[in-house]
């Protein structure tokens, strides 16, 4: 698909100047970024989606390391965070691994600092992925090299934010003055987390729509809003997708509940069906960080506005410009 707005997704290579913005920088919450940050990020995205579409061979990372650490499940951060370094002519180790079946040392009781301290020595950047809130923070505190958060329990995935932010760019051209409604589980939901945050930048409407019980925890809206950002919150989702440009649908996160029953009262609550696409805002874009359980019926693919398999491929430009930048390494 084409990149619609040429000013705000340029696919330039980046300045020197640029350059200096992110080099040697973790990349650990979505709080942590500048306006022109961001904007450098989109624009390095756009220039290395294009290369790949040509069909060029990258070296940007030719004899660098990326350590890929997830020790909870994933299928597109991991695979988009080495497909991102395979295709920038890098190499990959890998950790991947779960509570239930564990490979590296954690199972033998090491902690996450001493791997990381080790990991640090046999790697350029590392990517960490953890069910523990704030555990890519204390792996950053541990490395001398970038760390890139790939998700931390209930707290943040800013990875995954910045693909969304740069997947609305594309579907819709520009993202001021669109209403954005995050909808579903907003308390546990990392990646809701971050992207409220970057969406702060850019002048959208935000509307908020989830159970009662599952509501986007305060202080992230006191944040949010003390930037001036419009920010209302509702429990009626036809309503909001009537006025929505973006419906940003997030799945209940079962893991994250301290029973089952607790789960089973909400997963329910709230489900996109294609019925919700007859009263949806025209040209309406559906999006969904993925995996999906039973909140968009598989009917919501068929239509052209439905972007989530579209938004789970543009991981890898996304981390593909995050690792050059982070490195120093665009050529
Ligand atoms: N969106 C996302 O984080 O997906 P994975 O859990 O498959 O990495």
């Amino acid at each position: 698909m084409e990149i619609k707005n040429k000013e705000i997704v340029s696919a330039a290579k980046p300045s020197a100047d640029q350059l200096a913005l992110l080099k040697g920088k973790d990349i650990l919450s979505a709080a942590q970024f500048t306006k022109e940050e961001l904007d450098l990020i989109m624009e390095t995205a756009a220039y290395y989606e294009k290369k790949v579409k040509d069909g060029e061979v990258l070296k940007d990372m030719e004899g660098k390391v990326m350590a890929s650490l997830f020790f909870e499940p994933s299928t597109r951060t991991r695979l988009s965070f080495e497909t991102a370094m395979s295709r920038l002519g890098g190499s990959v180790i890998t950790v991947a691994e779960s509570a239930k079946v564990q490979t590296s040392s954690t199972a033998k009781g090491e902690t996450l600092y001493d791997s990381i301290r080790v990991i640090d020595l046999y790697a350029d950047v590392i990517v960490v992925r953890s069910p523990q809130k704030g555990a890519a923070d204390e792996a950053a505190l541990a490395a001398e090299n970038p760390v890139l958060n790939s998700g931390d329990g209930a707290g943040e995935h800013p990875t995954q934010a910045l693909l969304d932010i740069y997947t609305i760019l594309k579907e819709r051209g520009d993202l001021k003055g669109l209403t954005v409604t995050l909808l579903g589980d907003l308390k546990h939901g990392r990646t809701v987390h971050s992207l409220i945050r970057l969406l702060s930048h850019f002048g959208c409407h935000i509307i908020l729509v989830a159970p009662e019980k599952l509501r986007m925890p305060a202080e992230i809206v006191a944040d949010v809003e003390k930037l001036g950002v419009d920010v209302k919150q509702t429990d009626n989702l036809s309503e909001a997708a009537a006025v929505s440009d973006v419906l940003y649908v997030t799945r209940i996160q079962k893991e994250r509940f301290e029973n089952e029953a607790e789960y089973d009262l909400v997963k329910n609550d709230f489900i996109v069906e294609s019925e919700l696409l007859k009263t949806a805002k025209e040209g309406i874009v559906i999006m969904h960080p993925l995996p999906r359980v039973n909140e968009i019926t598989v009917d919501v693919d068929d239509y052209a506005g439905a972007a989530y398999f579209r938004q789970a491929g543009n991981g890898v430009p996304v981390r593909m410009a995050l690792l050059a930048l982070v490195k120093g390494c665009v050529r």
